[in-house]
């Protein structure tokens, strides 16, 4: 059961319509990239309010107070390339000082087993909350190994963000890797026989760079 799982769906109205936008075929590639970019801001928006805040003397232009501001708590982006990489722009926006790591992962169209290639990380990320990001969550072969390889390289505490997610993904990702959340903008039905999820939105990847 999804609910007993460490998920949590993000099921704002924008987020929703947006990702329907995202969904029709007919969207290009320009329109498909500004979509994920905005509901990558938004959904960052939604897990962030937990943050940590502080109290801080500041001076308004009328008198002294205390105001809140962040603890200074530090953050990482890592995007998983390809398809990750359409999440980043919308995230920095609302948190423009974030490091950002990058690992390099790739299904083998065959096996669906996934492929690393590339990793560049913060050296402090042992000491960063790391947001993963890929819109994709299918077989769930690629996020847990990026999530398996951040642990490796130090990461203690890292949450998953994706758009789209199958059933078998999410439950093999909090099987792998339980002490990660997963948030997701949506848990559809299934796999077909290719491993793309179904409904879906097709190849992220190819959509958001034009290379289908
Ligand atoms: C897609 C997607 C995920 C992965 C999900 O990447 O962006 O990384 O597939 O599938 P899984 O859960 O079954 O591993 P893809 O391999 O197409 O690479 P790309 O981002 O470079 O297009
Ligand atoms: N990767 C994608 O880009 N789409 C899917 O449906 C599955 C994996």
């Amino acid at each position: 059961m999804i609910e007993d799982l460490n998920v949590s769906v993000i099921d704002h109205p924008l987020v929703q319509h947006k990702l329907t936008l995202m969904r029709m075929q007919e969207t290009g590639t320009k329109d498909f990239r500004e979509l994920l970019e905005e509901i990558s801001m938004l959904m960052a928006y939604e897990i962030t309010r937990d943050l940590p805040l502080v109290d801080m003397d500041i001076t308004t232009p009328v008198v002294k107070c205390k105001s809140k501001t962040l603890d200074g708590k530090k953050l990482g982006l890592i995007p998983i390339l390809r398809a990750g990489l359409g999440m980043v722009d919308g995230i920095v926006k609302l948190i423009p000082t974030i490091k950002i790591g990058h690992v390099g992962m790739y299904r083998d169209p065959k096996t669906l087993a996934p492929v690393e290639y590339y990793c560049k990380l913060p050296t402090d990320v042992a000491d960063r909350t790391l947001i993963v990001v890929d819109p994709m969550l299918a077989t769930g072969g690629s996020a847990a190994a990026a999530l398996s390889l951040l642990k490796e390289k130090g990461a203690k505490h890292i949450i998953f963000l994706c758009l789209v997610s199958a059933p078998q993904g999410i439950e093999a990702l909090n099987k792998a890797h339980p002490d990660i959340k997963i948030y997701t903008a949506s848990v559809d039905q299934k796999l077909n026989e290719h491993g793309y999820i179904v409904p879906g939105l097709g190849d992220a990847g190819d959509r958001l760079f034009g290379t289908l």
